[in-house]
């Protein structure tokens, strides 16, 4: 089988193909022949070297894949060939309090992911795909879309008439803009471009505002956009360069959820602004199995159709690579594995 490595670590020329046995699904396991794979900053994050885990160098990239099932091991009762998966970004989360080895185990960074032909993984670590949803469009969901989902899953979750901030125009953020209309929420959408502002209203965004244009977008939110109330909640994906904007954005009593880190200036938080904000703080990680199981429920009857930017072949993975560094994208950037 084919399979993508990262060889070193210092830049995209160390994605290189491999020439590997097919692995045997031992007792539990189960062998999937993976038909797409996505791409989530974190994939670039490793190679570029600022992701937030320890990296190993020799694994194979990517954390989200759907494909089917093509054998199974001794004991596994959940799946038989021919079923229809998803991977879970989280293999060993299946709900409550994360486990304290959750960063360490994870694909591409911890342990092997999922840019190949084939993949033996636990029959724990993958939930089923509906039928109504293509292989290319499940394979968007383990990482972008349940980090998403989990943002607006607060306690308590948002609700129909409250307003959500979503910053920027990638994987995690369309996603939150589609849910968050779903759900019937005003949705206040940030973009630096003008081109991905029109998809955005194209995808039901109320409002859309140009921070490379509006330095302090968060204060023009809550005063032009919000009549000083602010928004209910921020998905924070940009990191310490934004949550000062996203703090001046949110109301007394809502909610910044911190999940990202696209910027790399760093200007430090003042505790006052943080305590003025009135607003709770919640860092994410993706989410367990139960919330992809809960998300797959929502997608599967065409209700959230994934934007998908770009599909590669297998063959052009390295520059599937590059387009997500370049961060011309809307939404997700696909590769195609196998016919
Ligand atoms: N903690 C978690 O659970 C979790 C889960 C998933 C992802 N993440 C993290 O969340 C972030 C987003 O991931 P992703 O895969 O959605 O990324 P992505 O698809 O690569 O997002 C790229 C887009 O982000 C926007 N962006 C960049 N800098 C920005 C800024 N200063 N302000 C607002 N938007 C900005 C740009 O949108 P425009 O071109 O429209 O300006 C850019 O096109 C990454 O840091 C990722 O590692 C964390």
């Amino acid at each position: 089988m084919k399979t993508y490595r990262f060889d070193a670590l210092t830049g995209l020329d160390d994605l290189t193909l491999h020439d590997e046995a097919v692995p045997v699904p031992q007792r539990g396991e189960v062998l999937v022949r993976i038909h797409a794979v996505s791409l989530n900053y974190r994939d670039l994050s490793v190679v570029l070297g600022n992701y937030v885990h320890a990296a190993a160098t020799g694994l194979v990239p990517c954390s989200d894949a759907a494909g089917e099932i093509a054998a199974v091991g001794e004991g596994v009762t959940a799946w038989k060939p021919g079923d229809r998966v998803i991977s879970t970004f989280h293999p060993r989360w299946f709900g409550g309090r994360p486990h304290r080895s959750l960063g360490a185990e994870v694909y591409g960074s911890g342990q092997d992911g999922w840019l190949s032909e084939y993949k033996v993984c636990s029959q724990e670590a993958i939930v089923a795909l509906g039928k109504g949803v293509s292989y290319e469009a499940g394979s968007t969901l383990p990482c972008a879309a349940t980090t998403a989902w989990s943002a607006l899953s607060g306690n308590p979750p948002i609700r129909a008439g409250q307003t959500v901030l979503t910053l920027g125009t990638g994987g995690v953020s369309v996603f939150a803009v589609q849910l968050a209309k779903l759900l019937g929420a005003t949705v206040i959408a940030t973009t630096s471009s003008a081109r991905k502002g029109e998809i955005l209203r194209g995808l039901g965004a109320d409002h859309v505002v140009n921070y490379a244009e509006i330095a302090e977008w968060g204060v023009h939110v809550k005063k032009a956009l919000t009549g000083g109330m602010g928004v209910d909640c921020v998905v924070e994906v940009g990191g310490p360069g934004t949550v000062n904007q996203s703090l001046h954005a949110v109301r007394w009593g809502g909610e910044v959820v911190l999940i990202g880190f696209l910027t790399t200036e760093n200007p430090g938080i003042d505790y006052f602004h943080l305590k003025g904000s009135g607003a709770t703080v919640r860092a994410i990680g993706v989410g367990d199995r139960a919330a992809l199981q809960d998300l797959v429920r929502a997608v599967d009857g065409g209700r959230l159709q994934p934007v998908i930017d770009k599909v590669f072949g297998f063959a052009d993975a390295k520059a599937a690579f590059a387009h997500l560094h370049a961060a011309k994208h809307v939404g997700k950037i696909v590769i195609k594995v196998g016919g």
